[in-house]
């Protein structure tokens, strides 16, 4: 019963820490149209209003202005504070326009909860393709491996 106790008190202690903690303002990167989640994109971060209470990341790959040529695809990042309802919102519309393949168009939304949570953008393209490789050379490697023994 005494461990009982003990372990109730930590609980209200550290729900009292969450609650404490909430009233501070969460902190996100932000940026603006940024072709890599490198320099601004991770580098920059604001303090949210109080009732945003998630930071979001939206990548888009896109084609290049009509006048470049339309093969070069690139990634279009921004990231901010947004509320967790409109965020997941925005994402959840954005869902069929999600695809992440490196030879089509698409925009996607990321929401999280957390102080600079958004570091990271999941930015697929190009890099899939690689990861691609990577892992098809890893399977074939092993099969070798595992027949040649
Ligand atoms: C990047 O995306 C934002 C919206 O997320 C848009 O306003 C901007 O025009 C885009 N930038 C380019 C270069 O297309």
């Amino acid at each position: 019963m005494e461990i009982l106790r003990k372990m109730k008190n930590s609980l209200v202690l550290i729900g009292l820490l969450g609650f404490i903690g909430s009233c501070f303002a969460l902190e996100c990167y932000v940026c603006l149209g940024q072709r890599t989640n490198k320099d601004k994109c991770i580098k920059t971060t604001i303090q949210c209003e109080q009732e945003q209470d998630a930071c979001k990341t939206q990548i888009r790959w896109q084609q290049p202005r009509f006048w470049q040529r339309v093969s070069e695809r690139y990634h279009n990042i921004s990231k901010s504070c947004e509320t967790k309802a409109r965020c997941d919102a925005e994402a959840a519309a954005k869902g069929f326009k999600c695809m992440r393949d490196w030879y089509r168009d698409w925009d996607c939304v990321e929401c999280c909860q957390g102080d600079r949570c958004n570091y990271y953008a999941t930015l697929g393209g190009s890099q899939t393709q690689l990861s691609f490789l990577l892992l098809t050379i890893v399977l074939i490697s092993q099969a070798l491996h595992h027949y040649l023994r």
